[in-house]
């Protein structure tokens, strides 16, 4: 009988060959499902934190350094969050467009459940000077480029073509809803609440 020196790796594949299979598998179907997108969005929100976890999970942003016509991103929940301070023309852009003109015609506004999507009804204040917005894509996930990108001096998102309004509504492409607005509050004048 030939006897040769047991390295830990062959060790490891005779004790577990079955479990450490398993986990190539998993770990391969795991890599699938980010590739899908919107596969790995469904498996997000089932992992979604419960309701108290989430209340701790909320943040304070100083937005005192954001200029007029910039926008500033932060990561909240894993998720980037655009923050921006938009120009007199955005919102002019914006507020001049009907409902009947929007592809979804949901506020998709956290603060504001169920209202129509308004550019008032998306703004944090009344003046419309600030707009605070989930940065993910609402067709497979990706994040959309802003400063006036897309055909609607808004936000564009490269993956599959999809242009988003002033007020990060859908107009044109294959994302179907509204860039999301999380709970957002102001609770300074310059210091914005997430969550
Ligand atoms: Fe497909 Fe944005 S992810 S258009």
């Amino acid at each position: 009988m030939e006897i040769r020196p047991v390295s830990h790796a062959d060790e490891h594949a005779g004790d577990h060959g079955a479990t450490r299979r398993d986990f190539l598998y998993y770990a391969t179907a795991g890599a699938g499902t980010v590739a899908a997108g919107a596969a790995a969005w469904t498996l997000v929100n089932q992992m979604n934190p419960s309701a108290d976890v989430q209340a701790l999970a909320s943040i304070q942003v100083d937005v005192s350094g954001v200029e007029t016509g910039t926008q500033l991103t932060v990561k909240w929940l894993g998720k980037p969050v655009f923050i921006r301070r938009r120009t007199a023309k955005e919102i002019e852009e914006a507020r001049a467009v009907e409902l009947s003109q929007l592809i979804d015609q949901n506020a998709e506004n956290a603060n504001k459940p169920g209202e129509p999507a308004l550019d008032q009804n998306r703004a944090m204040d009344e003046a419309g000077e600030w707009l605070v917005m989930i940065g993910v894509c609402t067709h497979l996930g990706c994040v959309p480029i802003g400063d006036g990108a897309g055909d609607f001096d808004g936000w564009f998102c490269p993956c599959h073509g999809s242009h988003y309004d002033s007020a990060g509504r859908i107009r044109k492409g294959p994302a179907p809803q509204n860039l999301h607005i999380p709970v957002a509050e102001f609770v300074n004048e310059t210091t914005i609440k997430l969550g």
